[in-house]
């Protein structure tokens, strides 16, 4: 069902993997799927905010609210130029993106071939820019939500991210929690914010995940 809470607010969101390529038919890339930005925008749209998605790798575009503009890219590098193009004039940002980490410190023109003489093969890669930390540098009313999918140290390690990113929110998961995190329909996460406890919520679907995160983002750019 709709409303019109956000009715003249602008939200950006991201969602799914970006890809890195190796040479013209390789790529790094991982196994989001990019159901919890899709959903977290739709959300977003629901309550009657102009919402743009910033796409990457993502497996069910189809279920996009359709008043929902979407930007498709395909590095890290893409994502942050489309990001910051549009950052300025938002009211808020969601990067529920898995952005890769690290990329190839070249792209070979030419497909690798293999060695005859060799059983190894060594790529050498580089850090990916920090879209969200970058964002937070320049940030000026923008609400920033970041996410961060974690197997260990979930508290200690969100936190870190929460202020070293300069993010309003940081909504983390322990994707090696079975049932929850990437590919799935349903989320268990912990909310961090900057002035209170962290609040874990309970296992549910990814839609009232996103519901509750639109919830939380209306309270403070109402
Ligand atoms: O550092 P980590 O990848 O765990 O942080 C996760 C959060 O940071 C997510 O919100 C993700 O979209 C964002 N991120 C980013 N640019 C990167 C890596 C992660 O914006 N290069």
């Amino acid at each position: 069902q709709s409303d019109d809470r956000l009715v003249g607010k602008k939200i950006l969101v991201t969602a799914g993997g970006t890809q890195e390529d190796i040479d013209p038919v390789r790529f790094i890339g991982n196994h989001s799927s990019g159901k919890m930005g899709i959903a977290i925008a739709n959300a977003a749209a629901q309550a009657g905010a102009s919402v743009t998605l910033i796409a990457g790798q993502v497996k069910n575009l189809a279920t996009l609210d359709s008043r929902i503009l979407v930007t498709r890219v395909t590095s890290t590098n893409d994502m942050a130029q489309a990001v910051k193009h549009d950052f300025t004039d938002v009211d808020a940002l969601v990067m529920a993106a898995a952005v890769a980490d690290f990329q190839p410190i070249t792209r070979a023109d030419q497909k690798i071939k293999k060695n005859p003489d060799s059983d190894e093969l060594t790529l050498r890669l580089r850090k990916t820019p920090d879209i969200l930390k970058q964002v937070g540098q320049i940030k000026r009313h923008q609400f920033v939500v970041g996410f961060a999918a974690e197997t260990q140290n979930l508290l200690q390690n969100a936190n870190k991210k929460l202020i070293q990113k300069n993010a309003d929110i940081i909504v983390a998961n322990n994707v090696s929690n079975p049932g929850v995190g990437f590919g799935s329909d349903d989320n268990q996460v912990t909310i961090l914010t900057r002035n209170h406890e962290p609040e874990k919520w309970p296992k549910m679907s990814k839609q009232l995940v996103a519901k509750k995160i639109i919830d939380l983002i209306s309270d403070q750019i109402l």
